[in-house]
């Protein structure tokens, strides 16, 4: 049968010219659907005479099947060069190196607060905090330091300003971390209002501070480390005893260099300043100054409700950046926070 062979040809011609696959499914009606050709060719086997419709039927059936398998895989040929090119457009080149290699690392200063609060947890203190946007109450007042103080002037403090462009009252950046003392002590005082005996108060406060500064040992923002230990028998020996310890741990050194000298802090009585001498750097020998300390003023109890009769504490307010500056033998306090990672690298 010459034509069921041509009808097969032209089918797989036809289906082969196809590239969509809408396309190829409107090409199977003309060959497989109702009025297809090779529908045609079924509905003419009625016409034959009986003894020829078997052999022409199988023929037919033949033709049929062999259509059909051109079209299925036609049909596939279309699926998988459509997932091909999907491939080749979503391609991901794996063997791009990745865009994350630099390798970061902790801030000095940041490693520095890291280490004093490791080993002031060590010896029994706890980590408390404070706003950085502070009310003049406990960033003055509760310390004991009076209206007419210079720390409150507009020189030295950034004050805010409210919605009109006025100097808002009452409120202030922290010029140092003791406020929190003044706020933990309240708010311990009220914890154990009902209790016969207080629990000690034993806490350091790391955190940011501003002043209206900015010298080779001064940023306008800076860090402290501010320590407080309160209870019945504390004394200035202890308060000498945990901060030397704490530096010869800092510094990992049992020779070094430490002085405290007689100072004024309106919050403590009496006071001294701590200075250790740098062990390296171009700075060798030369002493830095790195916190300020003392016996906690009456006063400062008395406004957090604490019976100064009863009970005496010691103070202190680290400068964790000086602290990292010794340990470095860096000479400039503001290149920590200049932001250069070519002076950041050198600690990762
Ligand atoms: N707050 C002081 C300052 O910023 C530092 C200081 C001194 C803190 C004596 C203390 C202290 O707790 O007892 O200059």
């Amino acid at each position: 049968m010459q034509n069921l062979d041509d009808l097969i040809t032209a089918a797989e011609s036809a289906f082969a010219a196809i590239h969509d696959p809408n396309v190829l499914e409107q090409e199977k009606a003309r060959y497989l659907g109702k009025s297809g050709q090779i529908t045609e060719w079924l509905k003419g086997l009625a016409k034959l005479p009986p003894e020829e419709r078997k052999s022409a039927g199988a023929a037919i059936n033949r033709a049929k099947a062999a259509v059909e398998a051109a079209l299925t895989a036609r049909r596939e040929a279309l699926k998988e060069a459509a997932l091909n090119m999907r491939l080749a457009e979503e391609a991901l080149d794996v063997t791009l190196p990745g865009r994350g290699e630099a390798q970061g690392g902790l801030h000095p200063v940041t490693r520095t607060l890291e280490r004093i609060e490791t080993l002031f947890r060590s010896i029994g203190f706890t980590v408390a905090d404070g706003p950085e946007i502070e009310e003049d109450f406990f960033n003055f007042t509760a310390l004991n330091t009076p209206e007419d103080h210079p720390a409150r002037s507009m020189h030295d403090t950034f004050y805010l300003l409210d919605e009109n462009g006025k100097v808002a009252e009452n409120v202030l950046l922290r010029t140092h971390t003791s406020p929190i003392q003044a706020r933990y002590m309240q708010a311990h005082v009220a914890k154990y209002k009902d209790c016969e005996t207080m629990p000690e108060i034993r806490i350091i406060a790391p955190g940011r501070v501003y002043r209206v500064d900015s010298d080779a040992t001064h940023s306008p923002m800076f860090h402290q480390v501010e320590g407080l230990w309160v209870g019945e028998t504390v004394s200035f020996a202890d308060l000498k005893g945990v901060i030397a310890d704490f530096l010869r741990r800092f510094f990992e050194t049992d020779d070094l260099k430490v002085r405290f000298r007689p100072s004024f802090f309106p919050f403590t009585e009496p006071s001294a300043e701590i200075d250790v001498a740098f062990m390296k750097g171009a700075l060798e020998g030369r002493w830095l100054e790195i916190a300020g300390c003392g016996m906690v003023h009456p006063n400062v109890l008395k406004h957090a409700g604490i019976d100064a009769e009863k009970y005496t504490g010691f103070a202190f307010g680290f400068g964790p950046d000086r602290l990292t500056m010794l340990r470095y033998g860096v000479n400039d306090l503001r290149l920590f926070f200049e932001g250069d990672l070519r002076f950041l690298r050198q600690f990762v």
